[in-house]
């Protein structure tokens, strides 16, 4: 069973920083994933579920340019206030801000070209997820991009080993492995809504990570009201 939203908060107000010393199985696939998506060219990030802010000052000091803006949102106030510090020196465009833990985004349409959420996916429901990934639809410009990672079952034998145990730790008794087990994030992403651009899975330290970056797909209708609304403006 997933963790309820009341219990992934006072778990990650106790857990804190000591969620940047998991950087030793994350960080080659947030890695591969800044390689992919292109922050050069983002005007406008949210980030869902930020954590302590470790990526977010990241893309703010090397890869996003000098005038995107960012948004952060978590449900646990001890990562927010950890995130706020981390985002501080650039509080001109970057803000954080608690969440109810719902998966509204406080964005309106089309208003960002990058939604992002790292080993966030993992602890979420599926009903959950589905609702964030249609959320990430709406808000997202049409050349946006959905930028994913997350724990993901393994290919080699290691990597089956290791997201095997923490599969079976996780039906035990979640909380031990923060409320994450490993998914297949493709298996939320409908060929309906998205074109899949980028897809990997990263091993480190016998953890596989799935890296997942995906555009949406316009139906007619919104293709038709995107080119009036781009008319009325010229
Ligand atoms: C495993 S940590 C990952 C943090 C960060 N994204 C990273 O990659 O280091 C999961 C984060 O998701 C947040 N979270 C969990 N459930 C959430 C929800 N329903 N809404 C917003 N944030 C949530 C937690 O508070 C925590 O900061």
């Amino acid at each position: 069973m997933v963790l309820t939203r009341s219990q992934a908060r006072t778990f990650y107000d106790r857990f804190g920083e000591k969620q940047d010393a998991q950087g030793f199985y994350e960080d080659a696939a947030l890695g591969d994933l800044i390689a992919h998506a292109m922050f050069e060219q983002a005007e406008g990030v949210f980030e869902f579920g930020c954590g302590t802010g470790r990526l977010a000052s990241r893309l703010l000091a090397n890869h996003l340019p000098a005038s995107a803006r960012y948004l952060g949102i978590d449900i646990s106030q001890t990562m927010i206030d950890l995130a706020y510090k981390r985002v501080s020196p650039y509080e001109e465009r970057a803000r954080v801000a608690l969440s109810d833990g719902s998966m509204s985004i406080p964005l309106p349409d089309c208003s960002v070209d990058r939604v992002v959420s790292t080993y966030v996916l993992d602890l979420l429901s599926e009903t959950d997820t589905d609702q964030l990934v249609s959320e990430a639809h709406r808000v997202l410009t049409p050349n946006g991009k959905l930028c994913l990672v997350s724990l993901t079952k393994g290919k080699g034998i290691v990597a089956r080993v290791v997201s095997g145990l923490w599969s079976a730790i996780f039906r035990l008794h979640a909380p031990v492995v923060g409320g994450c087990r490993p998914i297949r994030l493709e298996s939320f992403i409908s060929p309906q809504f998205w074109a899949v651009e980028y897809r990997n899975v990263i091993t480190q330290f016998g953890v596989p990570s799935e890296v997942l970056i995906a555009r949406p797909v316009l139906n007619a209708q919104q293709d038709i009201e995107i080119g009036r609304a781009g008319r009325a403006h010229r």
